[in-house]
């Protein structure tokens, strides 16, 4: 029988590029060479594991970002990437990182936790629409069902603007969308 999968911290020598890598794969190498990059940063806030039978099957990243809000700029956190390998998909891995993600920025005081992903996925594990509650994504070319978030005990109603993700985000094309992708997503949310 196979274990139910537990989340950890990731310590040295974790596969965790190479699971990137499977989870994405055509765009393996981009998503693994973006996270190395933020966890070699001072922009790193959280890298979680799960294990199975002792084999790392899935990981998540946390790293910072801003809300430009009116009054000031407010620290916040981003869940990315979200990775299991494809055969050990559909087992919670996923699931669990989420929470345990989730769990990870309340405990470290995040006001705001946020991500760009599928609702489908994220709705039932915690995540609203950003946009309800007056956020604007780091591009126009986040669809808006993607752009989600949860608000946590210290956010405050003035802590509200538009996400500005860190350079690295920019050097890597990674906020949002581009065609043909972002046309084929806005086609299905017609
Ligand atoms: C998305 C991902 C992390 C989910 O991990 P997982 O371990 O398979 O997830 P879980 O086992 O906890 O949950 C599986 C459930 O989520 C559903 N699911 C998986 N991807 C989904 C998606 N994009 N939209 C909606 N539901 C999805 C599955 O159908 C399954 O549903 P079921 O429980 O009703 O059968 C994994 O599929 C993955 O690594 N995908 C490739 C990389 C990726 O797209 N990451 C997210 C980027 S935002």
């Amino acid at each position: 029988m196979t274990a139910e999968p537990r989340v950890r911290p990731e310590r040295d020598g974790d596969p965790v590029a190479e699971v990137v890598r499977a989870a994405f794969a055509d765009e393996g190498d981009h998503v693994a060479a973006l996270w190395a990059e933020l966890a070699a940063s001072d922009l790193l806030l959280g890298s979680l594991v799960a294990e199975v039978d002792g084999q790392v099957v899935g990981h998540v990243g946390l790293s910072h970002a801003w809300v430009d809000a009116r009054r000031e700029l407010v620290d916040v956190w981003v869940l990315s990437p979200l990775s299991v390998v494809p055969d050990r998909q559909g087992a919670g891995a996923g699931t669990r990182l989420v929470e345990a993600a989730v769990a990870a920025a309340r405990d470290g005081g995040a006001p705001l936790l946020f991500l760009e992903g599928d609702p489908g996925y994220y709705r039932p594990r915690g995540f609203e629409r950003a946009d309800r509650h007056g956020f604007a994504p780091a591009t126009t070319r986040t669809p808006a069902p993607g752009f989600q978030v949860v608000r946590f005990e210290t956010h405050e109603e003035w802590m509200t603007g538009q996400l500005v993700y860190p350079d690295i985000w920019w050097r890597y094309d990674a906020a949002g969308l581009r065609d043909p992708r972002l046309a084929e997503i806005e086609e299905l949310l017609r």
